[in-house]
This record gives structure tokens, sequence and C-alpha cells, in this order.
């Protein structure tokens, strides 16, 4: 079939490039010059493992291409939109490049007779495609809601494997249309309405971040309790049969798993975003969402409690030499929306700490304003390690795993290890210069 992504940032390019390994014909329609020349040249504008196989692959195979027209979504069956829907301070989703994407594909459609779907893959709130998008688009041409549930880091296979396609459409043959795109998959299919898609999406995000935001929770409660560790007590519910069905826990365990376990707190665009958007739009509907304000609330405080832990074990923050290992928002991307490590950052810059900064797959160039306040951005972890009082670990980065063998081996004296993502066992660390999130802490 012949497809039409407009917008290719890690949705639309992990989406264009997916449908296109799958035999389908894709256009790619991307309005930024220098990501569009990147593309075309084969080259992922971000950091998404895989994706430049699959990327160099399709472009080789003809079945992948990237323009700014939207002249060709003439010849498109489907067209899905896959622009950016930002938080705006007020709290609601920023709809204006998803409304202008909506309008470029209705006016380049103009006149059309043949049967034509446009898929909404951005995350939107419930009734954003009825409300907003429907009136912009021609008569003949169907909306329909097709969420995105990709992570990064992993989104190539989570594309390739995905749990579920779900789809939202009014019309029954748009969604057949759809389910067609994506049968090779061999995934299953939900069909529901454009609203409940749209909640789905934004629903999922919400209880993931209630996840993390619970486990912090019980993190919090076991560091001020003796002898406890909240890692163990997460392990334990983990065991529960009704998380792991009738599996041998020991043969792996379900993914969802790894968000009841304790953190830095959450952060990247999604999550943070659409737990905001969700708890405006309840609001906006008459309901008080308790659970999601506090959830919200919980993380937002995760940066500062963990300065805070460093604050008092160091006697103060003032002058103090910290490094920050792990600036992208999680491990395997350059992505530094909503970065935890970047809010630990700013908590130590207003402590007057003097931090430095290391994360494998992040360039210094994205960090070039931290430089200008005086942060020393270090070029490896070795680099970042010397000459520290403290280190916070603020993703599970594989490097990071090298802590203790690099402070060991380092001449230096060795600096407070604050482990918050649960990444080492302490092992070769001395107990007191090792502060894990979620475990007791004597001077709490
Ligand atoms: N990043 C994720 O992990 C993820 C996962 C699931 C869903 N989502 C949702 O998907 C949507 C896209 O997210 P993203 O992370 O891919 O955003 P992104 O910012 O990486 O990419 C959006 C792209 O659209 C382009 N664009 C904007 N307006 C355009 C127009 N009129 N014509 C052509 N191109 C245009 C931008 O230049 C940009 O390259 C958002 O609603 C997001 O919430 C994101």
């Amino acid at each position: 079939m012949k497809v039409a992504v407009v917008g290719c940032g890690y949705v639309g390019l992990v989406t264009g490039t997916g449908l296109a390994a799958l035999g389908h014909e894709v256009l790619g329609i991307e309005i930024d010059g220098d990501r569009r020349a990147q593309i075309a040249a084969g080259k992922a504008p971000f950091h998404e493992p895989r994706l430049d196989e699959l990327l160099r692959s399709t472009l080789e195979e003809g079945t992948f291409r990237v323009s700014e027209s939207f002249e060709a979504v003439k010849e498109a069956e489907a067209i899905f939109l896959a622009v950016q829907t930002p938080l705006q301070p007020n709290g609601s989703l920023n709809l204006d490049f998803l409304v202008d994407a909506t309008s470029q594909v209705s006016h380049a459609l103009a006149g059309e007779r043949s049967r034509k779907v446009i898929a909404v893959r951005s995350t939107v709130l419930p009734g954003t495609t009825e409300h907003h998008l429907r009136p912009l688009v021609p008569e003949g041409l169907e909306l329909a809601v097709n969420p995105e549930f990709l992570r990064e880091g992993s989104a190539v296979d989570d594309f390739r494997s995905t749990d579920r396609v779900v789809i939202g459409s009014r019309e029954a043959w748009a969604g057949d249309l759809l389910e067609k795109l994506y049968a090779p998959l061999g995934a299953p299919v939900i069909r529901t309405t454009p609203a409940t898609a749209e909640l789905a999406k934004c629903a999922s995000n919400a209880f993931l971040a209630t996840l993390i935001s619970f486990s912090n929770e019980i993190g919090h409660i076991a560091e001020s309790t003796l002898g406890v560790d909240a890692e163990e007590v997460l392990s334990i519910i983990h065991a529960d049969r009704r998380f792991i069905g009738n599996q041998d826990w020991r043969l792996g365990r379900p993914e969802i798993l790894s968000y009841l376990k304790v953190g830095c707190g959450f952060g990247g665009s999604c999550l943070p975003k659409d737990t905001k958007a969700l708890i405006r739009y309840a609001r906006s509907v008459g309901q008080t969402p308790v659970l999601l304000e506090a959830a919200l609330s919980i993380n937002e405080g995760q940066a500062a409690s963990l300065v805070e832990r460093a604050n008092r074990a160091l006697d103060g923050l003032a002058d103090r030499r910290v490094a920050v290992l792990g600036i992208a928002f999680k491990a395997g991307t350059d992505d530094l929306r909503e970065s935890p490590g970047l809010k630990i950052l700013d908590e130590l810059l207003a402590r007057l700490a003097k931090p430095v900064i290391f994360d494998p797959l992040v360039p210094a160039d994205a960090l070039q304003t931290y430089e200008k306040r005086g942060v020393r951005i270090a070029d490896s972890l070795l680099s970042a390690l010397q000459d520290i009082e403290a280190c916070v670990i603020t993703t599970a980065a594989p490097e990071f795993q090298s802590v203790p063998d690099m402070i060991r081996a380092s001449r230096d004296g060795a600096p407070l290890v604050i482990d918050g993502r649960r990444l080492l066992s302490g092992e070769g660390l001395d107990d007191s210069g090792y502060l894990a999130v979620g475990r007791f802490w004597s001077a709490s």
C-alpha cells in the first residue's frame, strides 16, 4: 500500500521505516530541512538503536523516501500524522503542529475522490480528533486514531513486535484499511472509538507514571526504616502470581515490573507530558484526579530528594564537586526532554555546587547552555570521576557499572556514590561511601 507519514521524529520515522520494511511504499514528510537532509542521507536525526540500519535499507530498496512536499499524499491510501503535541504552560497540549499538518494534508487532498484515511499517531486527549481536526478535513476523507506505544531506546523492536495495534475509527472501512496495513506484524488489533483510543494512550502513560511514583514512595518509606530495602520489598511484590502468571520467574520477568522499581523519577517526552495533560483534561470534565496529581508531585520531588541526600552526606553542597552521570532521561537515548539528570543538575547549581556531567550518548554541543553556567562537560566516564567528592548515577547506562572499579583504580580519594537507579550492587564500595535510593540511610 502507499502510505505517507507527516513528521519524521521518533514516532514518524520509526512508523514510516517500520511500515516500509513491511513492504509498503512510504513517503515521510518533514518540514525541518536539517532533519530531512540527515534522513535522506540515511542517518536518523537522533540516537535510536537499529534505526539507522532500517532507514538505510528502506532508502536503498526505495520503499521509504523523505520530502517536504505534501503533493504526493494524493497517491497515499493512508496518511499518518506524527507531529509533536508539546505541553503548554497551562497544562494543555499544543495542537498547532497537528492542526497545521491536518490542514496541509487536507489542502493537498482537496477534490480527491478515492477513499483515504488520515490516522492521528500523535498523542492527543479525548475528543481532539473529533472536535479539533475533523472540521479541517474535507468530506469523503476519514480520520482515525492510531496511537503509538513505542519506547525510546527500543523503538524499532517495539514497532516490530508491538503488543497491540489500537485503531479508533468511526467508519469501519477506515479501520479495515489500517488493519490491513499492519496485518504483516501479526499483532492483536483492538478496534474502538476515536475517543477511547485517545484516552487509552494517555491512560497507558499515566499508569506507567503512577507505578514509578508508587515505587518511589515505597522507596521513601524504606529509606526511613532501619533494615529495609525497597528493591527487596518490590521484588517480593514482583513474585506475586497475579503479575507473573504461571511463568517460572527465574526465566525472566514481565517488563511491566521494570516500572515497579525505585529510581530518580520518570522523564522523557511522554510520561510527564501525558500525565499532566490528562490531569488537566480530567479537571475540565469535572473530575479531581488525585491519584495522578500525587504521582506527579512525588515525581517532581524526586530530584530534590536525591540532592538533599548528597547535601546531608557532604555536609553542604556549596563549592562541592559533584558528577552527574546520565543526562538523557534514560539509558539508550540522547533525549534530554524532562530528564531527571538535568533536574538534579539544576538542583545542584541552585545549591551552588560545582557539577561535572557525563552521558555516553549526549553530545557536548547539546549541553552548551550548561557549560556557559560553569558546568564541566566530561568527555569520558573516567574524566567525570576525576577530582570529585560525590557522583549521582541517574541512568542505567551499562558504562556506569564500571564506576566502582574506576574509583578503586583512581589515586584521588573515593567519592560518595549516590545510586539513583540501583544500578550497582554496592560491592567494592565502602558502605558509608555508597548511598542507594530506596535503601535505609543511617543519616536520614
Ligand atoms: N517520543 C516518544 O517516545 C513517543 C511515543 C509515543 C507517542 N509519542 C507522541 O507522538 C508525537 C510525536 O512525538 P515525537 O517524539 O516523534 O516528536 P518529534 O518532535 O521527535 O517529531 C515531530 C516531527 O514532526 C515535524 N513536523 C512538525 N510539523 C510538521 C508539519 N506540518 N509537516 C511536516 N513535519 C512536521 C517536526 O519537524 C519533527 O521532526 C507526540 O504527540 C508524542 O507525544 C511520542
